[in-house]
């Protein structure tokens, strides 16, 4: 079945955000920009909007959504107490990419919001139209990444209409994201602070701020139960096979495998690698710009650009070292490659 007639999903520019405000207080999905990737917009007080945005992106109901302020006053309205050291960090590193977990004030949000947890994610995002759009919204946000269920992040407002049009109302457009990773998520609701998604906040910037915390974003095995349930599920995976090109490879080994396959082959890599070596025809490149920063900002694009191509059945990937934001990158590397290093191929 058609599962219904498709909507037009429109495009609001910056002039239009009052119309994407709109659109939001009436109850209708808008997809907006931030610095680390897009969301998809739902009015958080909204129990129907909130639906609607599990089942335009195909997301397991379980899997909590992070509610957007613009305003730390926005928290105190749904945080159940704010700790001390979580007040030092919001005004630390918002409007930021940082996501703080914090217990929440008892039927204040729906447990459509929160997936049944006693606790609920808070960001500001630093964006200037988002920023506005939720001001004039008068309502906090909530606000998966705008892609479609397992799928790679949106970086650009043309990633969300890939995945989304027809299921959406609209996308606030305001180019491409920066960052280009998704925020850092910290729970403050235990007494141990631990990051559950490392992000361009990292662990030695927070523990400048609030002194020693956790990690907890290893790779969470079949039987465990991750704290965040987002955790569990295949992600970022595009249809080929990704190989994970360690700093301990040659490249020129890389050039020499791809030369001996039969199929098309994504190179993902900074612009110096791909200058060096020479090429075999099946080998088709795509820049990660000259570091780990460039590289954090294009790989969601590098990812879902050879997604597009069914031809392409292997994707080589460059690694960082797993230091500052390259954690993060390689966190997001990790799981589209599920694991798999070009050293380990068959
Ligand atoms: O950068 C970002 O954070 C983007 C932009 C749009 O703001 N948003 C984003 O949302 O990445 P999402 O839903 O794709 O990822 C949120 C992650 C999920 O892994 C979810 O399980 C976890 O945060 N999460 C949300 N609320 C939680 C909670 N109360 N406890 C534990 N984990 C939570
Ligand atoms: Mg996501």
């Amino acid at each position: 079945s058609l599962g219904g007639s498709l909507m037009d999903t429109k495009i609001y520019h910056f002039k239009e955000i009052d119309a994407a405000a709109k659109d939001l207080r009436d109850g209708q999905l808008v997809a907006f920009p931030t610095e680390t990737v897009y969301g998809l917009g739902a009015d958080a007080t909204n129990e129907d909007a909130v639906k609607q945005v599990y089942k335009a992106k195909g997301r397991p109901s379980d899997n909590p959504l992070i509610v957007h302020v613009a305003s730390i006053d926005m928290v105190e309205k749904y945080a159940a107490e704010i700790p001390d050291k979580a007040w030092k960090l919001m005004k630390h590193f918002w409007p930021g990419s940082l996501t703080i977990i914090l217990k929440i004030k008892p039927g204040s949000l729906s447990k459509t919001v929160t997936g049944g947890l006693s606790t609920v994610a808070f960001r500001f995002p630093n964006n200037q139209a988002t920023i506005e759009l939720i001001r004039r919204a008068g309502v906090p946000m909530v606000g998966p990444s705008a892609n479609t269920s397992g799928k790679p992040s949106p970086t650009t407002a043309q990633h969300v209409y890939h995945d989304l049009h027809g299921k959406i109302k609209g996308i606030l457009d305001d180019g491409p994201t920066q960052v280009g990773v998704e925020s850092t998520v910290l729970d403050m609701s235990t007494d141990q602070p631990t990051i559950l998604r490392p992000g361009a906040v990292t662990k030695e910037d927070i523990e400048s701020v609030i002194g020693s915390i956790e990690n907890n974003h290893h790779h969470v095995g079949k039987n465990e139960i991750p704290k965040a349930p987002g955790m569990k599920y295949k992600h970022y995976a595009p249809a080929a096979q990704v190989y994970i090109v360690d700093p301990s490879d040659d490249w020129a080994d890389v050039a020499n495998w791809i030369k001996s396959l039969s199929y098309p082959v994504g190179v993902m890599a900074t612009s110096d690698i791909l200058a060096q070596q020479d090429w075999a025809d099946n080998a088709e490149p795509f820049s990660l710009g000259d570091d780990v920063v460039s590289a954090s900002a294009e790989l969601f694009d590098g990812l879902r650009h050879f997604d597009t191509e069914p031809r392409i059945k292997a994707i080589v990937t460059q690694a960082f070292p797993a230091k500052g934001l390259g954690v993060a990158y390689m966190n997001r590397l990790n799981k589209s490659a599920g694991g798999m290093h070009f050293a380990d191929r068959q």
